[in-house]
C-alpha cells in the first residue's frame, strides 16, 4: 500500500499524481518532483512501538514512508548499517559524543545502494528494460548491480578519470559503459550524454539527483530513521554530510521532516553541507547567504575526493533549504584534510573509507577549530563510501606516486 499523495515540482509548483508516475516536470524547468506523503495514514502504522516489533533491517523496514512497494524491489541488504560509536577518534577531538554511520557497509560499499534500491525497484514496477545514469561512479556501480538482479541494462556514463574499482563493479554487474569527457566550465558531460541517451532511446533515467527521477532523495533519507532508531530517539546535535550534487543532504533534511511530521521527534539537528575546497559552489553560497539561482558552478572542479566533484548542485535547493532550516552551516576542506580523516578513520575505528566518504570528518575537525560546533555536542558523520574502491590514493599517500620513494625499509637501500 502507497502513502504517496502527490508529486510537486520544486520549481513551478506544478502537482502530479503518483498514478501518472511522472519522472520529470513536463515544462522541464530541472525542477525535483517532490513526492509527498499521507502523513495521517502512515501514523496509525509507523510508530516506535511498531517498528520494535519489526525483523527486517534494511531500508523497506520504512515501507510506508518509502515511494514504492518492496514487492518490486531487489533486496540485497541495502541499509542496516552500524553507527559506531568513535571513542577513540573522540578522545583524540576531545569528544565524548561522536558517532559515524558507516554507509561503506551498504552492498556495493557506499550509501548510493539506498538510492538505487529505490529507484531501480520504481524501475522494476514500470517494466522497464533500459535504465541510465550519469554518475562519478558509486551510484553507477550501484544501479548496475539492482539492475543484474532485474535483468535490466544498466546504461552508465562517467567521467574519464572514473576509479578503477568503480569501474571493475560496472563491468563484473554487466553495465554497459561509456566514458564521457572532461567536464567543460560548469558542464557535466555525464549528465548531457545521459539525457541525450534518455531522450534518443527512451532509457529510464536513474542518476543519484532529484530533477532527473523524483525517487533519489527518498532512498538516503531512511539514514536518519536508522540514526534515531539506533539511538533510542535521543536528541542529536549535528549531522555531518559530504555534500556534491546536495541529493544526500536533502534526503537528510527530508527524513529529518518526515520523523517531525510523524511527531517522533521535537527539534532538528544542524545540517552541515561539507564541500572540498576544490569544488564548493555551494558551500560558499550558504555562508554568503546568496539565494539558490545566485550559484556560480565552479568551472573547473578539482578534488582527490571524486564523488564530491559534481560541478552542478542539481539538489542544491532543497539543501540550502535544510541547512537554513536546521540553523545549519557549510564548510570547505582541503584533499589534505581529507586524506588525514581517510587516515584517522581507519587507524582510530577501523573503518576504510574513500576520501569522498571521509570528507565529513574533516568538516567536523575545521569546525570544532572554529569553535562552530562545541566538543559537548552529540554529532553524527555520515561516511558514505568504502576505500576498498580506490586503494591506490592510499598506496599513493605511504609510498608515493610510482609505488616508490617516500619510506621504504632502509635495508632495501644500497
Ligand atoms: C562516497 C560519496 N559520498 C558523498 C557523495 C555526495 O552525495 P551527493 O551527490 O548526493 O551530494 C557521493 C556522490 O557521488 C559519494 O560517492
Ligand atoms: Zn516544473
Amino acid at each position: 500500500m502507497s502513502f504517496v499523495e502527490r508529486l510537486v515540482c520544486s520549481k513551478c509548483g506544478t502537482k502530479y499524481d503518483p498514478g501518472e508516475n511522472p519522472i520529470m516536470c513536463r515544462k522541464r524547468d530541472l525542477g525535483r518532483l517532490d513526492v509527498v506523503y499521507n502523513y495521517n495514514g502512515i501514523s496509525n502504522r509507523f510508530n516506535r512501538r511498531r517498528l520494535e516489533s519489526r525483523r527486517s533491517r534494511d531500508i523497506w523496514r520504512y515501507e510506508e514512508l518509502l515511494p514504492v512497494s518492496s514487492g518490486f524491489a531487489q533486496r540485497l541488504g541495502e541499509g542496516g548499517t552500524p553507527l559506531v560509536h568513535a571513542r577513540r577518534l573522540g578522545e583524540k577531538l576531545g569528544m565524548k559524543n561522536l558517532y559515524l554511520k558507516d554507509d561503506t557497509r551498504n552492498p556495493t560499499a557506499s550509501f548510493k545502494d539506498r538510492a538505487m534500491a529505490v529507484g531501480s525497484a520504481k524501475a522494476i514496477e514500470l517494466k522497464k528494460r533500459d535504465v541510465a545514469i550519469a554518475s562519478s561512479g558509486n551510484a553507477a556501480a550501484s544501479l548496475a548491480a539492482y539492475s543484474a538482479g532485474a535483468g535490466m541494462v544498466c546504461h552508465a556514463f562517467v567521467p574519464p578519470d572514473a576509479s578503477a574499482g568503480k569501474i571493475a563493479q560496472l563491468l563484473l554487474y554487466g553495465a554497459s559503459i561509456t566514458r564521457c569527457g572532461q567536464v567543460k566550465r560548469g558542464e557535466d558531460a555525464t549528465v548531457q550524454a545521459m539525457l541525450d541517451a534518455v531522450d534518443r532511446f527512451g532509457y529510464y533515467p536513474c542518476p543519484s539527483f532529484g530533477p532527473f527521477n523524483p525517487y533519489q532523495v527518498e532512498g538516503p533519507k531512511t539514514i536518519v530513521y536508522e540514526l534515531y532508531e539506533q539511538r533510542d530517539w535521543e536528541g542529536l546535535d549535528a549531522i555531518l554530510v559530504p555534500t556534491g550534487s546536495g541529493c544526500l543532504l536533502t534526503g537528510i533534511w527530508k527524513g529529518l521532516r518526515d520523523l517531525r511530521e510523524l511527531d517522533l521527534i521535537k527539534g532538528y539537528p544542524r545540517i552541515v553541507a561539507v564541500q572540498p575546497a576544490g569544488n564548493q559552489a555551494l558551500v560558499r553560497a550558504i555562508r554568503k547567504g546568496a539565494s539558490f539561482d545566485r550559484i556560480i558552478p565552479e568551472p573547473y572542479p578539482e578534488s582527490v575526493a571524486g564523488g564530491l566533484l559534481d560541478p552542478y548542485p542539481w539538489d542544491g535547493d532543497a539543501a540550502m533549504t535544510g541547512v537554513r532550516e536546521t540553523r545549519g552551516m557549510g564548510v570547505s576542506v582541503s584533499d589534505r584534510d581529507i586524506l588525514r580523516s581517510v587516515r584517522e578513520l581507519a587507524a582510530c575505528e577501523g573503518i576504510f573509507a574513500e576520501p569522498s566518504g571521509a570528507a565529513g570528518l574533516s568538516g567536523l575537525e575545521k569546525l570544532l577549530s572554529e569553535g562552530a560546533i562545541g566538543k559537548d555536542d552529540r554529532v553524527v558523520v555520515l561516511v558514505t563510501g568504502s576505500g576498498l574502491k580506490e586503494p591506490d590514493r592510499v598506496i599513493e599517500m605511504f609510498e608515493g606516486k610510482n609505488g616508490g620513494g617516500a619510506k621504504k625499509p632502509s635495508r632495501n637501500r644500497p
